[in-house]
């Protein structure tokens, strides 16, 4: 296991997981984002099926749909043990990373979520972009992929990050601004390092080297006095590989 692996591991433990759904999902703050979700959610299942819930963490979101085929998967064993009390049936929960090849999953789903900024913790853009290649191969021809985005200027008042910069030094050539990384101290040891959060235009980059349809949806605004609104991507029409 890495030492990210390691790091991950001892923040998502069994405490963490117990509270996860109260402080994440439920909390009145992050009300918006959540039904925002869910309906999404909703609307995608009605014709995408069976559903891969990459980064499940607790199984909130798949147990909101017990009558659709499901599979979630995730690191964090602790999470992975809430997910199955929130769904006994017939979820498959599988723990593992992200980051590694499940050829067994390859073109079965018809869509794959990866949700709450988890692909943050892919750490670079090289790990990220093996994470995008792994939902675009599990994701079917037919499939889509759905993904909320943790764009810079979410992150904090006033952070706007342009992807494509035109140089007016020598030699001129465009610069691509990839990714700013960020960290968060919960201030109880548990730390959360170096998360990658490329603005949304890098995203869609990533997303459309697999997809040919890529578009960016915008949730209602968090809060009436900001206009920064959270987004997500959905992705659709596989390239051939
Ligand atoms: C912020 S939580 C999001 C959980 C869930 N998607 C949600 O919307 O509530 C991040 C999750 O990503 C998982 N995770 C982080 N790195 C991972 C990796 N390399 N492979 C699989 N899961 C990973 C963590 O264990 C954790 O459950």
């Amino acid at each position: 296991m890495t030492e990210i692996e390691q790091q991950l591991l001892r923040v998502y433990d069994a405490d963490y997981a117990r509270s996860y759904d109260e402080r994440f999902i439920a909390n009145a703050h992050y009300r918006v984002k959540t039904e925002f979700e869910t309906e999404t959610l909703r609307r995608l299942l009605a014709t995408c099926r069976p559903w891969l819930d990459v980064a499940c963490g607790t199984g909130w979101f798949l147990s909101r749909f017990p009558d659709v085929p499901r599979t979630g998967l995730d690191l964090s064993p602790a999470m992975l043990e809430i997910a199955r009390r929130a769904n006994p049936h017939d979820a498959e929960l599988r723990q593992g990373s992200f980051l590694d090849p499940i050829p067994e999953w390859s073109g079965r789903y018809g869509l794959v979520s990866c949700m709450w900024y988890s692909y943050g913790y892919a750490s670079s853009i090289g790990a990220l972009r093996s994470l995008v290649a792994n939902l675009a191969c599990w994701t079917a021809d037919d499939g889509a992929c759905f993904v909320p985005i943790c764009d810079p200027e979410n992150l904090g008042r006033g952070i706007r990050v342009p992807f494509r910069r035109r140089m007016s030094g020598y030699p001129p050539a465009p610069l691509f601004i990839t990714s700013v990384t960020w960290t968060w101290d919960e201030g109880d040891g548990r730390l959360h390092p170096d998360m990658v959060a490329p603005p949304v235009e890098a995203m869609v980059a990533l997303f459309d080297e697999h997809f040919r349809e890529v578009e960016v949806v915008r949730y209602p605004a968090f809060h009436w006095w900001t206009r920064r609104c959270r987004k997500a991507l959905i992705a659709r029409g596989k390239r051939r590989a």
